[in-house]
């Protein structure tokens, strides 16, 4: 068979890995193509074939080798009619795409319209992919988030500050959730629970009093600040931190800062955690294209490495609930 691989969205640590490890087992048998810039590679014709030889070397890196793009190819008819083409061309019996929510939704609807046989699978640091409980990316960027935020940490406690630590996670806080635990911050904000500025402001007040220093951590999905859209509809996420920190030092009159690491928890190179996830991904990937097992997503449930329908994820989201909304709840429930 010939088999395509793509990645869309945003990058995220382990990728590499698992397009590397799905070409060296596909290969024994078919041949492989990298399809570059995600679903924009189809519509442009950029696909390549690739061995795994072409990919080691770039295999253990954060990013993604063969690109990635926000390209909906389902943004209007004309397109889909080019998509649709392009794709009976290229002559692509199946197509891995790996990527989050809006890039494993186009893979639904390619499979529903019968263009092309699909397998999925989950990535994204945000860790909001319905259906699966870690994503390729998330633990990685939780670790380097960890990372910046103890260091900032150790400036905030010599110069008596208030500080603000803004991480990525647009609909989903994950990534606050988890690094505000592992660092036991003083407060955290996630969009799944607004809080009132003021009650932020106060709480981390007494806090300052009583050690002199205060930390909050703070998903920059809370806010939006409009901007321009991609293909997906997602406006542009960023700036909460800063002005965050600006109300905190008005209400307490103490001096606050803010620091966002933005891009940079998303582009090392992967923990332990997300090269195994990707090559455990990659292999029950590998297994369902030899069985003719097709529209499927792959997914980690509670240690194992299950398939599940990709049309499951349609139109949802995996949101702090639950038990984790429990734990948020005993550390800074109101
Ligand atoms: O979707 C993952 C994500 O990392 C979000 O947390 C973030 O809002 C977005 O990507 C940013 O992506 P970009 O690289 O387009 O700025």
């Amino acid at each position: 068979m010939r088999i395509g691989i793509l990645t869309g969205g945003g990058d995220a640590p382990g990728l590499n890995i698992a397009v590397y490890t799905l070409t060296k087992l596909l290969e024994r048998k078919h041949e492989v193509y990298a399809i570059f810039h995600g679903w924009r590679g189809i519509l442009d014709k950029e696909v390549r074939r690739v061995t795994s030889k072409d990919l080691i070397d770039f295999a253990f890196t954060g990013g993604t080798f063969i690109r990635t793009s926000r390209t909906n190819p389902f943004k209007d008819e004309a397109r889909v009619e080019t998509f649709a083409r392009n794709l009976k061309e290229l002559g692509l019996d199946v197509i891995v795409a790996i990527g989050g929510d809006d890039t494993l939704s186009a893979a639904a609807q390619t499979q529903a319209r019968g263009l092309a046989n699909v397998v999925g699978i989950p990535k994204t640091i945000d860790n909001d992919v319905y259906g699966t409980d870690y994503t390729i990316g998330f633990d990685t960027a939780v670790n380097e988030a960890i990372r910046v935020t103890e260091s900032f940490k150790t400036t905030l406690i010599s110069h008596e500050r208030i500080g603000i630590v803004e991480v990525m996670g647009r609909e989903a806080g994950w990534i606050a959730l988890f690094t505000g635990l592992a660092t036991m911050a003083d407060f955290v904000l996630i969009p799944e629970r607004p809080v009132n500025w003021d009650v932020v402001a106060n709480r981390v007040k007494e806090v300052y009093r009583d050690r002199g220093w205060a930390l909050v951590v703070v998903s920059e999905g809370i806010k939006e600040y409009g901007g321009p859209r991609d293909e997906f509809g997602h406006s542009r996420l960023g700036g909460v931190g800063n002005e965050l920190a600006q109300y905190i030092e008005k209400i307490t009159g103490f001096e606050t800062r803010a620091v966002v690491p933005g891009h940079i928890i998303r582009g090392v190179a992967p923990t332990a955690f997300d090269r195994v996830l990707a090559v455990r991904f990659a292999t029950e990937t590998h297994s369902l294209i030899e069985d003719g097992d097709f529209s499927k997503m792959v997914a980690y449930r509670n240690g194992d490495i299950v398939n599940i329908p990709i049309t499951e994820i349609l139109g949802k989201n995996r949101l702090v609930s639950g038990y984790w909304m429990r734990l948020y709840e005993i550390y800074w429930g109101l």
